[in-house]
């Protein structure tokens, strides 16, 4: 069973994107909103009837039903309002995310718990610090999305499907991520090689800038690409494939960091980020990781302090 928190535009998708895929026979929606997540629910198990999905898709407002869940994924959260500083949309997610963690630790204590609230890397934390699950069962949903977002980028100007690029993004999720095509392949070509200068610049550039990109153009965040992450990591989990994708993970000594979360490869198998694969950096390249973590040990400080203790 998979339980999704948040009925809004990333829980929804993400719980139809799971009965597409026939990640689970049960996917649970759950939101504080009546009527939200019954009514997605309803209309997702018509979906299922029609494609002939075996997958039962339940809407609730009670955290009870998320019993037996051996993945939960939280998407729960406000999106950053016009006039609202990052710290008070940090202190409001940073509340909702304690209060879905405790409902998580109470009724799902065993699951292994994927979150995409932003600013993901302080809210991952802030999760972390609650649940208080070992650090293989709690991960930040973040690198397949910038990973890839990499790949398709690169992707337009080298004629090569996105799919056959090994793409790696490490870091922060937001506008410091450290994009590093010159540690990305294709087969073993340096992805770097094939690309001059200015694309370079530019696939770089679009890699961070892309969530920025699709907000400007429809005024909302992210929903597609969140989703189809989702599936990946959940199908990895589900069937136990050991699949390397990138995620934030709470590093302790690896990349010479300790105590952050922090995007890097990660094999993902039925115990969750089981192992963190650590890739050997130039002093050049260590200078730009540690350049990110310091971006994310700032959005930190805009935690208020209860919630990282
Ligand atoms: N429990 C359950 N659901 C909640 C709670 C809570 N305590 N608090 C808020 N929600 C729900 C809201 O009712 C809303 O339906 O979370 C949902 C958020 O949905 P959207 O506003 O549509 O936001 P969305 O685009 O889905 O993004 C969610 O993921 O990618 C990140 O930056 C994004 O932090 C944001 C999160």
């Amino acid at each position: 069973m998979i339980s999704v928190i948040g009925a809004g535009k990333v829980g929804a998708t993400t719980a139809a994107f799971l009965m597409m895929g026939e990640a689970d026979s049960k996917i649970v929606l759950v939101d504080i909103v009546e009527g939200l997540p019954q009514g997605e629910a309803l209309d997702m198990n018509h979906a299922a009837a029609i494609l002939g999905r075996s997958v039962s898709v339940t809407g609730s407002n009670n955290y009870e039903d998320i019993r037996g869940s051996d993945i939960v994924i939280i998407t729960a959260g406000l999106a950053r309002k016009p006039g609202m500083t990052r710290e008070e949309l940090a202190a409001k997610n940073s509340e909702i995310i304690s209060g879905v963690a405790d409902q998580v630790r109470k009724n799902a204590p065993n699951a292994i718990v994927i979150i995409t609230t932003n600013p993901l890397d302080a809210m991952v934390t802030v999760l972390y610090n609650r649940l208080k699950f070992p650090r293989n069962r709690v991960i930040g949903f973040s690198g397949v999305l910038d990973s890839r977002r990499m790949a398709y980028n690169a992707s337009r100007y080298i004629g090569i499907s996105p799919s056959s690029i090994i793409p790696l993004v490490l870091g922060q999720h937001g506008e410091n991520m450290y994009p590093v095509p010159e540690l990305s392949s294709v087969y073993g070509k340096n992805l770097k090689n094939f690309l001059s200068e200015e694309q370079y610049s530019s696939v770089v550039k679009d890699t961070i800038d892309a969530g920025a990109q699709i907000t400007n153009l429809r005024k909302f965040s992210s929903n597609w690409g969140p989703a189809a992450g989702l599936l990946v990591m959940v199908d990895a989990i589900k069937k136990d494939r050991k699949t390397v994708v990138e995620a934030s993970v709470y590093l302790d000594g690896e990349y010479s960091t300790r105590g952050i979360f922090a995007q890097v490869p990660v094999v993902l198998g039925k115990e969750g980020a089981e192992k963190i694969v650590e890739v050997d950096l130039t002093q050049e390249q260590k200078e730009k990781f540690n350049k990110s973590i310091e971006a994310i040990k700032s959005n930190l400080k805009q935690v208020p302090s209860q919630y990282l203790g």
